[in-house]
């Protein structure tokens, strides 16, 4: 799993939100965002393996503001995406987007970010992480995918810069399909061992990141905050939710077959009684948000 289509993270789009929605109380980003923003006028925000730029739309609203966004990603064709997916949500939105260069400005009721995209391989190492004047580090759906010495290497650079984090929609290993069938735990450990494999950053921390990461902020000084952000889909509410059980039906299949091409028959059985119990189906993922300041 090293590439993600615009395709599957438009599908995924909507669950997010709403599972960030659920946990945005936890967080006063507005009060925040003053702090970050270090007596400067605008707010610096680097967001790691930014896709088509889901978190921006989640965030750069609730920041409010001035705000300059690099938005990293090393997948060229998310970055291509990207301005068309800030334009359409902006334009749903009421927002307006203007082009400055190779630069957009969204602006919205009390807010506006210069957004500038950063083509970077981000398991190439962390030495050209653009960081100047950056006062917070963010990712969403990204830290289940790097490995413990990764994270290291980019905790050490956020704490030398005094940069907050705010690590978003993290699995945490919890999976609850209802109606229950027997072979669910079965799949469940065969994916959640396929996540520790390697996603291009070394051995993936998988359902362990939140908790790992919040040891080692601890262990540097960080203040945490932490808010549960679960995926509830519920197949009986029509077809969107339905397309979005059946994507993870075969992810979660294919990457239990991979990770134990014997239990291939019993995976296949176990996807063929799922695809037909979709629209009475529902489903929580369990993911977190963790946010980690300096004192
Ligand atoms: C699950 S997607 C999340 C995308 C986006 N943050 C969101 O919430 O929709 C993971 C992202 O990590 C990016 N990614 C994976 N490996 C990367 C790497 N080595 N360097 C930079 N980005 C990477 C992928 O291209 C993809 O956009």
């Amino acid at each position: 799993m090293t590439g993600f289509s615009a395709d599957w993270l438009a599908l995924r789009e909507p669950f997010d939100r709403a599972a960030r929605e659920a946990a945005a109380a936890a967080f006063d980003l507005p009060g925040l965002a003053v702090r970050w923003r270090g007596g400067g006028a605008t707010l610096g925000v680097l967001d790691l393996a930014c896709g088509t730029g889901a978190n921006l739309r989640e965030l750069a609203p609730r920041l409010g503001g001035a705000q300059r966004w690099r938005l990293v990603d090393h997948d060229p064709r998310l970055l291509a995406a990207l301005p068309g997916a800030l334009a359409a949500w902006a334009a749903a939105q009421g927002f307006t987007v203007r082009t400055q260069g190779d630069r957009l400005r969204v602006e919205g009721p009390g807010w506006r970010a210069d957004v500038e995209a950063v083509h970077l391989d981000l398991a190439g190492g962390l030495a050209a992480l653009p960081l100047a004047g950056v006062g917070l580090i963010t990712a969403s759906a990204l830290l289940d995918l790097v490995s413990g010495a990764w994270l290291d290497a980019l905790l050490s650079r956020a704490c030398a810069a005094k940069a907050a984090l705010l690590f978003a929609l993290t699995v945490d290993g919890r999976i609850d399909w209802r109606p229950k069938r027997e072979a669910d735990e079965m799949v469940r450990r065969l994916f959640e061992a396929h996540q520790r494999g390697d996603k291009g950053f070394g051995p993936a921390l998988g359902s362990r990141a939140v908790a790992v990461a919040a040891d080692r902020l601890l262990a540097l000084g960080g203040q945490l905050r932490r808010a549960a952000s679960d995926w509830h889909i519920d197949g009986r509410q029509g077809a969107q939710a339905q397309a979005m059980l059946a994507a993870l039906v075969e992810g979660s299949a294919a990457a239990a077959r991979e990770q134990d091409p014997g239990a291939a028959g019993a995976v296949a059985a176990w996807a063929a009684e799922r695809r037909q119990l979709l629209a009475r189906t529902t489903l929580c993922i369990g993911h977190a948000e963790l946010l980690a300041d300096w004192p």
